[in-house]
């Protein structure tokens, strides 16, 4: 089964969350919310936006929260790599790696992000770029890796399947064993079905359209 990866990002509410726990969705479904939310959530698969870099399960670090304490409360899954946070918090492949092993200390299987910046596209550097950001994750397991072309993301732009061939098979080159890739940037209701049907992926990382029940549901539906 496809695996459909909600990003909500900074939003949502927890009316929201409550709406979506009255539901039952199947494993392959993982909620990616606020960490202040993962808590509420009842039924549903977690997994969290974030994890600490710092190499403890506790201490003195003031606002981080340890894959211990995502472990605790549930969570299986976590994005790691997202370019949000490459671009706002300076997330280098340092404390990229950081984090993987933190998490992977736990259990909980890292969904790591990479994609290229749209001026990186238009001049061919697609595979370059790719290839350093993936360091982080060169002989790790357990781990789902997303591409998510910086210019698809929220901008309603999502690239050609053979953009995405191109990528599929550099990745078959690199890993002896091919982890499971899925695609995210502006995926909606409308695309989602050419997506999971036509492109060689094993589903979709889904930021705006997973915060609207309806749309998200269609998403759903396309990938069971
Ligand atoms: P989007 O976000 O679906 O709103 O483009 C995807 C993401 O950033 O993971």
């Amino acid at each position: 089964m496809k695996l459909i990866i909600a990003n909500w990002k900074m939003n949502g509410s927890i009316e929201l969350v409550k709406q979506f726990s009255t539901q039952k969705f199947p494993e392959n479904v993982i909620f990616c919310v606020p960490d202040i939310y993962l808590s509420f959530v009842n039924n549903l698969t977690l997994g969290a936006q974030n994890v600490s870099s710092i190499p403890h399960q506790y201490g003195a670090y003031t606002g981080e929260i340890s894959a211990k304490m995502l472990k605790d409360i549930g969570v299986k899954y976590a994005l790691v790599g997202h370019s949000e946070r490459r671009e706002y918090f300076q997330e280098n492949n340092t404390i990229l790696k950081q984090k993987i092993d933190n998490l992977v200390a736990q259990d909980i299987t890292p969904i790591f992000c990479f994609g290229e910046k749209l001026e990186e596209y238009q001049s061919n550097q697609t595979l370059s770029v790719i290839e350093n950001q993936l360091e982080p994750v060169v002989g790790v397991k357990n781990i789902i890796l997303a591409y998510e072309p910086v210019w698809s993301i929220g901008t309603g732009i999502v690239p050609k399947k053979e953009d995405i061939s191109k990528v599929y098979e550099f990745l078959q080159k690199k890993f002896a064993q091919m982890p499971k890739m899925v695609y995210g940037g502006s995926v909606n209701s409308d695309n989602s079905h050419e997506i999971l049907s036509t492109w060689p992926v094993d589903g979709v990382l889904v930021g705006g359209a997973s915060l609207k029940p309806d749309e998200f549901q269609k998403i759903i539906d396309f990938a069971s």
